[in-house]
């Protein structure tokens, strides 16, 4: 998959790209009908459909999102992840999913995939380091997964789990992390809609940089949550062990929800730098939840958010 947006021909190497996404863009504001007559078999994309769950706020650029990254495994610098995450091999792809369900076993991509519709979910995107994009994944719901997999009652946790492969990841050699990057979720906060596996973006096939071929996104929460290229899935009854928490358990806590009003011990929350707004732009208030309070609040009621971070 990943070779594919590498190497194969694609719509970007067949029109420049600035007018495609631009004229994407003017056709999203016309509704699903015309959007569908662009989107779909002129362009052999994904093919995902639109989801009511997507803001109407314009995504940024391909280039954005595939240049400014955050993969540690590729190295710690913004571009490393551009230059280096081609070395990743995604073929053969393997996710094990197991712990608290019915069936548990390893799942291909095409098993994954498999009567499954992608839908084009269009997120803001917010990093604990207070910048933030919006970002058009392409993915579907976790739950319905977790669905085909039998969650058992005394689940209560999801954990998750990224490859760890030193040769053709460079930036596992520096002990940044105590490899490999795992993250986690309440189980209700997994089952929640918003709550997604994201195999591509912008119609395609998920950029290796991004986190290929299959990683996690929640809107709500800072992106570090948002674990990439994922080889292990499990139910458990315990909050599970994540990587900034293990690293810096002060500054960095399990649940992790965008909040504004809880600022990182070294910087504030309050606002955010908008990638591709310029040096001169001005950063925009940073909203609870990340905007996705009506979605996602109620999940919080009756705790200490400021505790619970
Ligand atoms: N997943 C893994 N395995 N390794 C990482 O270093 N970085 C996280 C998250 N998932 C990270 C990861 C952080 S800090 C962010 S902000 C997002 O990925 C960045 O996603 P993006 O590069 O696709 O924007």
């Amino acid at each position: 998959m990943a070779g594919r947006w590498k190497n194969d021909l694609n719509w970007s190497d067949t029109t420049p790209k600035a007018a495609w996404l631009n004229r994407r863009q003017i056709m999203a504001g016309m509704g699903a009908a015309a959007f569908g007559g662009i989107a779909g078999p002129a362009l052999a994309g994904l093919g995902a459909v639109k989801s009511e769950y997507s803001t109407v706020e314009e995504p940024n650029p391909l280039d954005h999102i595939t240049s400014y990254c955050n993969y540690y495994e590729f190295g710690t610098g913004k571009e490393d992840p551009a230059r280096n995450a081609h070395m990743l091999n995604t073929d053969g792809w393997q996710v094990e999913i197991d712990g608290l369900v019915d069936k548990p076993g390893t799942w291909t991509m095409d098993d994954i995939l498999k009567g499954t519709t992608l839908e084009e979910r269009i997120y803001r995107f917010r990093c604990v380091e207070a910048w933030s994009m919006v970002i058009p994944w392409v993915g579907f719901e976790l739950a319905d997964l977790l669905a085909r997999v039998g969650v058992q009652s005394g689940a209560k946790y999801v954990a998750f789990e990224t490859a760890l492969r030193p040769d053709e990841m460079p930036g596992v050699r520096s002990p940044v992390i105590d490899w490999p990057y795992v993250e986690g979720l309440r189980l209700d906060e997994a089952m929640n809609p918003l709550t997604i596996l994201a195999t591509g973006l912008y119609d395609e096939p998920m950029p290796n940089q991004n986190g290929a071929p299959i990683r996690l996104v929640v809107p709500w929460k800072y992106g570090f949550k948002s674990i990439k290229s994922i080889v292990r899935i499990s139910l458990t009854d315990k909050e599970p062990p994540t990587s900034w928490n293990k690293t810096n358990g002060r500054e960095y806590g399990f649940y992790s929800n965008v909040n504004p009003t809880v600022d990182h011990p070294r910087w504030s929350q309050a606002s955010e730098r908008v990638i591709g707004g310029g040096i001169l732009a001005k950063r925009k208030p940073t909203l609870m939840f990340n905007g996705y309070g009506q979605e996602v609040a109620g999940l919080y009621e009756g705790m200490d958010l400021a505790k619970f971070y």
